[in-house]
């Protein structure tokens, strides 16, 4: 059994808005190991419709405007879902995870990418429902640069 530690940081979650409870001090998973698998499930789905949107992005594959607005609504909405497994603090390196404990030590930082994320996602959900590739492109590259941005300083 993996030691949990519920962070001091579960209150300031809750402004992050996407957190359902109205109680600060509840989370949704038992173990640290659960809270892992579900934002590591979550990247990975992000990850999916990314990938595939950047692939008619660069006109490696022809541009449908109804299927990519299907994932860039896929994306506003998973844009919301890793965080809530970020409340658990025991959820760090040795658990399988890529996480840095620099997440937890920078939290407000953390949840402010992660909240930029959620709106440059929004943005580019706009932007698809529009049509235009014109438009399309920068929002596309806005949300991109959060990936980087915050891999770069919280993920192994
Ligand atoms: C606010 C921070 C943040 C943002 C924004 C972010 N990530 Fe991550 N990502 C992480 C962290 C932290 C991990 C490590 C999670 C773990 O292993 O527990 C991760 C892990 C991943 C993984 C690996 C998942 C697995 O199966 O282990 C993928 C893929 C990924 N991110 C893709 C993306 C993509 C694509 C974007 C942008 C569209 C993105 N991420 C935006 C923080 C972020």
């Amino acid at each position: 059994m993996k030691t949990l530690l519920i962070s001091g940081a579960a209150a300031a979650l809750l402004s992050f808005g996407l957190i359902s409870t109205a109680n600060a001090d509840k989370h949704a998973f038992n173990d640290a190991e659960s809270a892992v698998d579900y934002r590591q499930k979550g990247f990975s789905l992000i990850r999916n419709n990314f990938v595939a949107m950047g692939e008619m992005v660069k006109g490696e594959v022809d541009y449908d405007a109804a299927i990519f607005a299907q994932r860039a609504n896929d994306l506003a909405r998973l844009s919301h879902i890793p965080w809530q497994g970020f409340i658990v603090e025991g959820a760090q390196p040795g658990n399988d995870t890529d996480a840095l404990p620099e997440i937890w030590d920078n939290w407000d930082d953390f949840k402010e990418r992660a909240e930029s994320f959620i709106s440059d996602t929004q943005n580019l959900a706009e932007a698809a429902a529009g049509g235009s590739m014109d438009d399309i492109k920068p929002a596309f590259m806005a949300a991109a640069k959060n990936c980087k941005g915050c891999h770069d300083n919280y993920k192994d």
